[in-house]
């Protein structure tokens, strides 16, 4: 029986305090509700192409179809998801390290999902590991890495006056990690600034985390939507070369344009093919304890594509197109005025205005232009005929 200490202490679900959410997912909400025609949601992370929709690829579309056909059944196919996805994956993230047999890795819940069991993995092997983190980052990070428990060490990434990477800042802060500390780094295209690491950058990055003993975990969310897939990933394989350890949270929501879909991947380096082994049993059971299995539909999609030669070749062109438009908008903006030229040397779908919250409140309540907060802006979330419409007034609230 419960005494009337315990009966005063017990809580229902009621007594919940408010949820702190995401406020990247308040704002979908709010521009969802926004009925102003010359509405311009620049908020959320998805592409758009010239007249503003999220299409279905071509390649992924003829690949459902096919699965639609040919599936002959939805029996359960174990926690690490589509293998066959995963390893035809590999060559794609992994290039010239998609044959070494210390690296392994399974199907997740999008780049979200593989995130969230990197780290459980961390947790559950070094729960004294500290992540070093640079600031600000995609605003998902630091709750995933709070919600295993892990401390993460910030550091400034991004300066918005000069907007440039604070680079000796973040190698300080490497510099400082004590051995088995986590090193996160965006693999390419940063979300939320745009502003990636160059090749001397990595190198040197690279470097400082071999010397310390620290474990690097990439998250490659954008491959492909920033110079190209081998030049996008290009850092990560020079991490996996000059590491024993590394973890490698992949997402192919944005580059196959499958978002809803959920589909990612995590792979996993050790030094010795048997611990690397041995650590995806771990991995298996972590993920069994969170989701059991990821959703097949997207990953069997995926895997038909790359299964094909020629929906491959078909995926690779609509993935240049994507990449094109993206880099053709940030030339228009950058064009526009020169305080907006550094839009034109920064990469994949983001990029942040120097605008105060104030500032980005104003620009949603008289334009109807939803940005988050920090000034970050999809630069692909408008139809081409809105492009003179949003520079016109980002230039207006810039100029005051
Ligand atoms: C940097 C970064 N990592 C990971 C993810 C997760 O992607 P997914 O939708 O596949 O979970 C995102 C999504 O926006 C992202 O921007």
């Amino acid at each position: 029986m419960l005494s009337d200490t315990q009966i005063t202490a017990a809580k229902g679900i009621a007594d919940l305090p408010p949820v702190e959410s995401d406020s990247l997912l308040q704002l979908i909400g709010l521009a969802n509700a926004d009925k102003r025609p010359e509405k311009i949601d620049v908020g959320v992370g998805v592409y758009r192409d010239s007249i503003g929709r999220t299409p279905i690829l071509r390649a992924v579309k003829a690949a459902e179809k096919r699965l639609w056909e040919t599936q002959d059944s939805k029996g359960y196919l174990g926690g690490a998801g589509d293998t066959r996805f995963a390893e035809l994956l590999r060559p794609i993230v992994l290039g010239e390290h998609a044959r070494d047999d210390r690296i392994a890795g399974l199907q997740t819940p999008g780049g979200c999902g593989a995130l969230r069991l990197g780290f459980q993995l961390v947790a559950a092997t070094n729960p004294q590991a500290r992540v070093i983190i640079g600031t600000p980052t995609w605003p998902n990070h630091q709750p995933i890495i709070h919600g295993v428990a892990l401390e993460p060490v910030e550091y400034p990434y991004y300066d918005r006056a000069s907007r440039s990477i604070r680079f000796d800042a973040m190698l300080s802060a490497i510099e400082g990690g004590r051995a088995g500390d986590v090193v996160l780094l965006h693999g390419c295209c940063h979300n939320p600034t745009g502003a990636d690491l160059d090749a001397g950058q990595w190198a040197e990055v690279t470097r400082v985390i071999a010397k310390r003993g620290l474990l690097p975990f990439v998250d490659i969310a954008y491959q492909g939507f920033g110079r190209g897939l081998d030049e996008d990933a290009a850092g990560l394989r020079g991490i996996l070369a000059a590491c024993d350890e590394v973890l490698v949270a992949q997402s192919c929501d944005k580059n196959f344009g499958v978002y809803r879909d959920r589909v990612g991947a995590l792979f996993i380096k050790t030094a010795r093919r048997d611990a690397t082994s041995n650590a995806m049993g771990h991995v298996l059971q972590l993920a069994r304890e969170m989701w059991s299995m990821p959703p097949d539909h997207g990953a069997a999609a995926i895997r038909l594509v790359l299964e094909d030669e020629a929906l491959t070749a078909d995926w690779r062109a609509e993935l240049i197109t994507m990449r094109e438009r993206i880099a053709e908008v940030r030339t228009r903006i950058a064009a526009a005025d020169p305080r907006l030229a550094f839009i034109g040397e920064q990469f994949g779908m983001f990029s942040m205005l120097p605008f105060t919250r104030e500032q980005v409140l104003k620009l949603r309540e008289d334009h109807a232009i939803y940005m988050a907060d920090s000034g970050r802006f999809n630069v692909v979330g408008m139809a081409d005929d809105r492009i003179d419409d949003f520079v016109a007034a980002i230039v207006g609230a810039i100029d005051g």
